[in-house]
């Protein structure tokens, strides 16, 4: 197992390019379940994740060529299945039920089970799949799905879901008549599907907005080569990176209009900001300022930044109150940033942060991927040495962070535990 070995301090300063989105890549991977063909995507980063999603192709039927350029041939597809040691390992499989209820009338996925940051049902999955007229089975362990035809209708969510969302958007795009999706996500990897779905004849309007509407299609067109957004939660990573260490970074190939409550967040800690059409440039401020967040859905604050966050808020001037409220356990990272020397208490979803004047080295272990970045921020403005362990998770959703901030200045190899 690989673990991070940090000599903090160092203030990072430079430019760096931000990698293809992780959450984006892998809903148009399972896309690619809805029609035969080439189907060819660009800018993909080279993550565990991803690789875990070409193997689960792959043993559908799939011909994989896993690269930069990620190309996907799902002609041959005739194993309807996601099996249980793939959807354990991620959670992000459930994307093939839609897709694969919607092309072939039939779906057998595992169930997932709870994970690191929260319960995570798939309820409001299943609940919109039956809607559209798919019978749904839950059998030793896993969904069974089947369907004679899916049929259009109004389906309301009762609570806001990304996945969820993208798995009732490509399920509806090839069902009879019109779906019309309320209350659903607004996420930029939400509307990226939707760009992607469109450009292979899908007639999906709303993507972005709360409702989304599509008419169903009998079929999709030879899908083209797509581009996949730029990941805003590494950006937001490396912003927060600049602040923590003191040091000045322009992040290039970003959508800032993706990262604007992450920016203002920062501003508020006393970072400043030039903003271009698609770079970033962050300074850090002389003090940090603490200041509150609430995690929400798009465009809220994302929960996928809160851990890293959490860990630029250690080192604040005052009293920083944190409050998750998407997920129900994920301050998993709390404890290993008390190792550090952080002042941080908990009371059920929210953390209270007292600024310290300094976090010294320790060796921490990651629990889950966003945890792992969070460490890895606080370890790079910790005196002396951190050792981060079970980087895996790390590398799950970071395309090689450690290469990023080593071309930034910072002290940071990969070595074995
Ligand atoms: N929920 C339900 N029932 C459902 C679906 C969701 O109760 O059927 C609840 C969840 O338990 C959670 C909330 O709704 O409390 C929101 O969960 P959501 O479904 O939006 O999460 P997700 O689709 O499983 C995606 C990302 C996560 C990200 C969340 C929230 C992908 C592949 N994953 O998960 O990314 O945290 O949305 O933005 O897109 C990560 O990258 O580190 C990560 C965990």
């Amino acid at each position: 197992m690989d673990k991070l070995v940090i000599s903090g301090g160092n203030e990072l300063k430079g430019t760096i390019k931000v990698s293809g989105a992780k959450n984006a890549i892998l809903p148009l991977m399972a896309a690619s379940l809805l029609t035969e063909g080439w189907h060819q995507f660009e800018n993909v980063p080279q993550l565990r994740d991803i690789r875990t999603f070409c193997t689960l192709l792959d043993y559908m039927g799939a011909e994989v060529d896993c690269s930069e350029t990620l190309r996907i041939n799902t002609s041959d597809v005739n194993r309807l299945e996601a099996p249980y040691d793939l959807v354990k390992t991620m959670r992000a499989s459930v994307l093939v039920l839609g897709p694969l209820v919607a092309r072939f009338k039939k779906a057998r996925v595992s169930l997932p089970g709870g994970c690191a940051i929260g319960a995570r049902p798939i309820n409001l999955h299943i609940k919109g799949l039956e809607a559209l007229g798919v019978d749904i089975q839950l059998r030793h362990g896993y969904v069974e799905a089947e369907a004679k035809k899916l049929v259009g209708n109004h389906i309301y969510l009762d609570l806001v879901t990304v996945t969820g969302t993208e798995n009732l958007m490509m399920a509806a795009t090839l069902a009879e008549g019109t779906t019309v999706l309320e209350n659903v996500a607004k996420e930029p990897e939400v509307v990226d599907l939707a760009n992607y779905l469109n450009s292979l004849g899908a007639k999906i309007d709303g993507a972005g907005s709360h409702i989304i509407t599509i008419e169903g299609v009998k079929e999709l067109n030879t899908p083209k080569p797509y581009r996949v957004i730029p990941d805003r939660i590494e950006a937001g990573t490396l912003l927060v990176a600049a602040g923590i260490t003191g040091g000045e970074v322009t992040i290039t190939n970003c959508i800032p209009s993706h990262l604007e409550s992450i920016i203002h967040k920062l501003q508020e800690t006393g970072m400043t900001f030039d903003i271009g059409d698609n770079w970033v440039t962050a300074r850090s401020a002389d003090q940090i300022l603490s200041t509150d967040v609430k995690t929400l859905p798009f465009p809220g604050f994302p929960t996928d930044m809160q851990a890293q966050f959490m860990a630029l808020m250690c080192l604040g001037n005052g009293t920083s109150v944190i409050t998750e409220q998407i997920f129900e356990n994920r301050f998993m990272h709390v404890s290993e940033l008390r190792r550090l020397g952080a002042d941080i208490s908990i009371d059920g979803r929210t953390a209270v942060v007292k600024g310290v004047k300094e976090l010294l080295g320790a060796k921490v272990m990651a629990t889950d991927l966003r945890a792992s970045a969070s460490l890895v921020l606080a370890g790079l403005a910790a005196k002396g040495i951190t050792e981060v362990s079970r980087v895996y998770h790390l590398d799950r959703g970071y395309d090689r962070l450690e290469k990023k901030l080593s071309a930034l200045g910072a002290k940071i190899e990969r070595t074995k535990e």
